[in-house]
This record gives structure tokens, sequence and C-alpha cells, in this order.
């Protein structure tokens, strides 16, 4: 349990159950461009769900599902409702993770600003810059041999 904000938050390991929450929020179209690159059906994301749900982890707001994140194929993947950006909770969740996290790239488009002021104000910096994306590391590793 956690004080964020004034508000009590939990964070549980993802079920199979967690798997509608998780899709509306890979799926809003107010998102699209920034980091939804691309339309997922329910199918399919039912079918990656099953394969991959132990790698997420869920932030609960009372008995609300706030967040979601986790690390898949070396890949971090967060998401958080709309209605609660922008409160201090993706913070919360990258100083949470950066454990997790590791030395592992993060890939931003390069619509996503939210996104990269996130991760450079906690202490990631770009190694790769393309025109669509850019990949960012934990500084702290960044000397390191990887
Ligand atoms: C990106 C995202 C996780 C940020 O979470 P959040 O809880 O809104 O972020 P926070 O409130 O903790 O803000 C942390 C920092 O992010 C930056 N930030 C957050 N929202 C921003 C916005 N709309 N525009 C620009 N910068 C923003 C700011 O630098 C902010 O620090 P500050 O408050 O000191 O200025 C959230 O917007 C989100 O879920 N977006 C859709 C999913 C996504 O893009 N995931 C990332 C894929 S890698």
């Amino acid at each position: 349990m956690y004080d964020l904000v004034g508000n009590i938050y939990h964070i549980t390991k993802a079920r199979i159950i967690d798997s509608l929450f998780v899709y509306q929020l890979r799926t809003d179209k107010r998102d699209r461009g920034s980091y939804l690159t691309r339309v997922t059906s329910f199918e399919e994301h039912q079918n990656f769900w099953e394969r991959n749900y132990h790698n997420y982890m869920i932030l609960w707001l009372n008995n609300k599902r706030v967040a979601y994140f986790g690390l898949v194929n070396g890949d971090f993947r967060l998401a958080i409702l709309r209605e609660y950006r922008g409160l201090g909770i993706g913070k919360f969740i990258v100083e949470e993770a950066k454990t997790l996290i590791g030395s592992n790239p993060i890939l931003i488009t390069e619509e996503n600003k939210a996104s990269y002021n996130l991760f450079v104000g906690q202490g990631f910096v770009v190694t790769e810059s393309t025109p669509t994306h850019k990949v960012l590391i934990n500084s702290e590793y960044l000397h390191q041999n990887r």
C-alpha cells in the first residue's frame, strides 16, 4: 500500500481477469499516434494477454484499476487511465519499476512527449534516435557493458 497524491494505492500482479482493462487502455483512440501505433483486435490481445499477463502489474486506487506496467520481452510498458494522468502516478511507477527495468531500453515514439519527459525526469537518457522513435536507458547503466 502506498500513499500517493493523497490517496492509497496498491500494486498487484496482473491476472487473466485484468485483460479487458488492459485492452481498453491499449485501444483508447485518444492515444492513437502517441504510444499506440496499431489497432489490436480483442482476440489478438487476449492471445497476447494469456501468454504475457504474468509480466504485468496493476496499480489500483481503492477498488479501481488505474494503470498497468510491466517488462515484456525487454520492452517496458506503462499506461495510466486518462483521468488519472498528470498526478504523479507515472513518476511513482517508474521509480517503483527501476529495478525491474534495469538496463533494458525504453522505446518511445517521437510524438509521445509525456512519456519522454517522464523518463528523462526520472534519470533516463537518450541512446538512440530515429525519425520515429527514441531509445532511452537508465543513466545509471549507461557505462556498463550490456
Ligand atoms: C506517459 C504517462 C505514463 C505519464 O504518466 P503521468 O502519471 O501522467 O505522469 P506524471 O503525472 O507522473 O508526470 C511526470 C512527468 O511527465 C511529464 N508529463 C506528464 N504528462 C505530460 C504531458 N501531457 N505533456 C508533457 N509532459 C508530461 C512531465 O515532465 C511530468 O513531470 P512534472 O509534473 O514535474 O512536470 C501517461 O501520460 C500515459 O499513460 N500515457 C499513455 C501511455 C504511454 O504513453 N505510455 C508510455 C509508453 S513507453
